[in-house]
């Protein structure tokens, strides 16, 4: 096969070098210079091409259809609900987590599941294909004849999806595929693009859905998914909280839904199992109230989740007490002790301060905010905040309660879940004639808040 010119571009400033060098002579950026492919007469010959198929003339929007095509259901209903409905024609998905949670089990079972709907074809660079069978055995999968592959280079797959035409690719995983074209070990940066870049090519020209995995490394000599995130249409992450057997599966980018949307699953000897009511997992159910923990609820995605935050808090044994943020975030915790001392008139400036989110979780919103004040009061007071009690709402640096989005349906998935009361925003309080099954504390200052748990 004819090798194509190479030449190392910085990444930084796009200057092109012959030579590997540790500094780009041009800007200066260290370790920025990446092997890459570059093209006999680019522009000009890619312009052409374009042209011809008809693919370049100025349109206008409304007369282009836009019809949604019909969407792929992945036959796990927590992975359509992350994809926004499944899968899509000619998208690409980048699937990443870290080595061991559960990615090609994950994959196996959906190519079970869509059996049948459409053709498939499993390419494992990591496995050998005893061991995809022997797992696809283990996992009790209804047919174990999958059309499988293992094969590594991209050359070589590309030929095989040409000529068995399956309307879906899994590679498992990116990071093990490497192209002839360029001398760079598999793994490098500049292979995983060239790489991915021809899976895009191919999967946007022929309307094939193609699924990469890429293993979440530490910085070193295998590049990660994060290099190419822009590249694909969907980035999903798989999380999970060590020791712990539920895997959550997270949309970060997502052309065709909403981001932040989580499916979650629990891992099993029979594989990945799904969890369709999650809220019951992230709380701790005490028998009796204890002192520290608020049950909050929380929006990932569209749907609305309980969660318990707890905090800690202690009378500090060194001079620079701690603020200890688990699956929430820091600066945030360390702005909300503020306003709890200037609005609300309790100072925790001699105690240490731990925040957890319960299972695992992590919420990024600011609804989290009161629940979480009301827990480090509650704790630093040692009483307990009653058990049928829900509480969200942000809080701002003046101390009034802001309102957050989506208030009805986490009141009526709080009620669902057999919470008495709620303590909210004045903003979201229901509006007269919405009927609840749950009665609604309206608060619009920081004061008013904690009066109600005195
Ligand atoms: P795997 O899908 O190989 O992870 P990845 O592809 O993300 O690297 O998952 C491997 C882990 O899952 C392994 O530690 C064993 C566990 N596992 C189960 O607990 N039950 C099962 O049925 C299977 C297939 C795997
Ligand atoms: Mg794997």
């Amino acid at each position: 096969m004819a090798r194509h010119k190479t030449a190392y571009v910085c990444q930084n400033c796009g200057a092109a070098a012959s030579k590997w060098a540790g500094q780009c002579p041009d800007c200066g950026a260290w370790n920025t210079l990446v092997e890459s492919i570059v093209a006999a007469t680019p522009t000009r010959a890619a312009g052409r091409s374009a042209a011809a198929v008809g693919g370049s003339a100025v349109r206008r929007l409304h007369e282009v259809d836009a019809e949604s095509a019909p969407r792929l259901a992945s036959g796990l209903s927590e992975m359509d609900r992350v994809l926004g409905g499944g899968l899509v024609r000619g998208a690409v998905i980048l699937i990443g987590g870290d080595p061991g949670i559960g990615k090609s089990t994950l994959l196996l079972q959906m190519l079970a599941a869509v059996e049948g709907r459409v053709d498939t074809l499993y390419v494992t660079g990591e496995e050998s294909l005893s061991q995809v069978a022997l797992r696809a055995k283990r996992l009790g999968l209804p047919r174990v004849d999958l059309p499988a592959l293992a094969e590594t280079s991209i050359e070589t797959v590309l030929a095989a999806v040409s000529a068995t035409r399956p309307g879906l690719v899994v590679i498992d995983s990116i990071q093990t595929l490497y192209t002839e074209s360029l001398d760079s070990a598999p793994g490098s940066v500049s292979q995983l693009r060239e790489c991915a870049a021809q899976l895009v090519q191919h999967a946007k020209r022929t309307g094939t859905t193609v699924i990469l995995v890429g293993h979440v490394t530490k910085e070193g000599a295998i590049a990660g998914p994060r290099v190419l995130e822009h590249m694909v249409d969907t980035v999903l992450y798989f999380e999970h909280d060590p020791g712990s057997r539920f895997r959550l599966i997270r949309a970060v980018k997502n052309r065709f839904g909403a981001v932040n949307e989580l499916g979650v699953f629990a891992m099993t000897d029979a594989g990945l199992k799904e969890v369709s009511n999650p809220s019951a997992l992230f709380l701790s159910r005490h028998e009796q109230p204890v002192p520290g923990s608020v049950i909050t609820v929380t929006r990932q995605g569209t749907r609305p989740m309980l969660v318990e935050v707890q905090a800690l808090v202690d009378r500090s044994m060194i001079g620079n007490p701690r603020r200890v943020a688990l699956g929430l975030e820091g600066n945030r915790l360390n702005m909300l002790l503020a306003v709890l001392h200037r609005h609300g008139g309790v100072a925790l400036g001699d105690q240490d301060v731990f925040a957890n989110v319960v299972g695992g979780m992590r919420i990024t919103e600011p609804a989290a905010d009161l629940p979480l004040l009301m827990a480090a009061l509650s704790s630093f007071r040692g009483r307990p905040v009653p058990t049928d009690l829900v509480v969200f709402g942000e809080v701002g640096l003046a101390g009034e309660i802001r309102p957050v989005q989506g208030g009805e349906d986490r009141l009526s998935e709080a009620a669902k879940q057999g919470f008495k009361r709620a303590l909210v925003p004045e903003a979201n309080k229901p509006r007269r004639g919405t009927k609840l099954d749950i009665e609604v504390i309206a608060v619009n200052r920081l004061d008013q808040a904690l009066a109600e748990i005195q």
